[in-house]
């Protein structure tokens, strides 16, 4: 490899500037010219390159979003889509990528190095952390400490009024922030796709916490939570069994993704960001970098896309502990 491209794409999550900075300063360490690729497959498409200095990326360690900017790219999927990036690429000498992102990107990444035979090394990016073969994947840390935030501000005004508030977590189809952040706060009930909603269960616990006096309750609902259909339609479910519950919805929304990013999350990320280089120098191909028991490591794109990463049991049992 002498020339690599790195892009995000998907959906930004605080950390990915952390990321392209390392990947940038790492490639010119070891020698190699680097250019940025704007609005991740799409911009690939469109031609939208430039050289990248170690200076392009001074400053933006904390910052959210991403610098490289970030699309979701329908052309990609196309085998047309892909044929033009593919001679944008080759015209502008880029021989290695690096792709910062989630499961679309990465089974982007896959086939795009199956039919063109380059090396394309992914990291997990996504505040949903839910990317097989990673415990952690950059932006999750600083979602969840946002979320653990804004519930807490919630708390209060929850707790002034008696009432009881169902706030929508995202995650996309995955519980991982809703789990982790409902522990986190303290959050009453805690309902995630993976595991259907006994509804029966919530009143229980909703009752119990009414009965002992507490004065207010929190339930944290990941979105697109499967037979619940999200944080709306429980509370009006709710409501309908309990009249007299003073009930309000938040749905955190987008909130979730922007912010500075966490010092765990701009480690994990510097981390990253160097063994992706490192990976592209060993001529390694189709890999994801992930972070496993605190150390760094590496996974092939069709391990990490073929698995389902599951929720933590101990975690799950947790919260029903906690919130008698
Ligand atoms: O994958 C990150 C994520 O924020 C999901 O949690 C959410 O379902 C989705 O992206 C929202 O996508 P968009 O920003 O395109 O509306």
């Amino acid at each position: 490899v002498t020339k690599v491209g790195v892009l995000t794409s998907g959906g930004d999550a605080p950390g990915m500037n952390a990321a392209v900075r390392a990947v940038v300063r790492a490639a010119i360490f070891n020698k190699l010219k680097v250019v940025g690729i704007k609005q991740g497959y799409h911009g690939m498409i469109q031609d939208r390159m430039e050289p990248m200095t170690s200076k392009s990326v001074s400053n933006i360690i904390h910052q959210g979003g991403t610098i490289l900017k970030s699309a979701r790219s329908e052309g990609f999927r196309t085998p047309e889509g892909r044929k033009k990036a593919f001679e944008n690429l080759k015209k502008s000498g880029v021989d290695g990528l690096v792709v910062i992102g989630g499961d679309g990107t990465f089974t982007g990444a896959r086939i795009f190095s199956q039919e063109y035979n380059i090396p394309i090394v992914g990291i997990p990016g996504t505040i949903d952390n839910d990317l097989f073969g990673t415990d952690y994947t950059i932006g999750y840390d600083t979602a969840l400490n946002t979320v653990v935030q804004a519930v807490d501000k919630i708390r209060d005004t929850a707790s002034a009024h008696s009432r009881l508030f169902f706030i929508e977590v995202m995650g996309r189809d995955a519980g991982f922030l809703a789990l982790r952040s409902g522990i986190a706060s303290g959050a009453e009930a805690i309902l995630v796709p993976e595991i259907d909603t006994d509804f029966k269960q919530l009143y229980t616990f909703l009752e119990k916490g009414f009965n002992k006096d507490k004065s207010s309750s929190i339930v944290l609902v990941a979105e697109g939570e499967k037979i619940s259909g999200g944080a709306i339609h429980v509370a009006e479910r709710v409501q309908k069994e309990y009249p007299d519950y003073d009930t309000r919805v938040t749905i955190l929304g987008h909130i979730q993704r922007g912010g500075s990013p966490t010092a765990f999350d701009r480690v994990t990320a510097s981390r990253m960001g160097v063994s992706a280089i490192e990976a592209l120098v060993d001529d390694q191909k189709s890999i994801m970098i992930g972070l496993v028991n605190k150390e760094i490591t590496h996974i092939p794109f069709n391990q990490a896309l073929k698995n389902k990463k599951k929720l933590n049991p101990s975690l799950v049992e947790l919260t029903s502990i906690l919130s008698i």
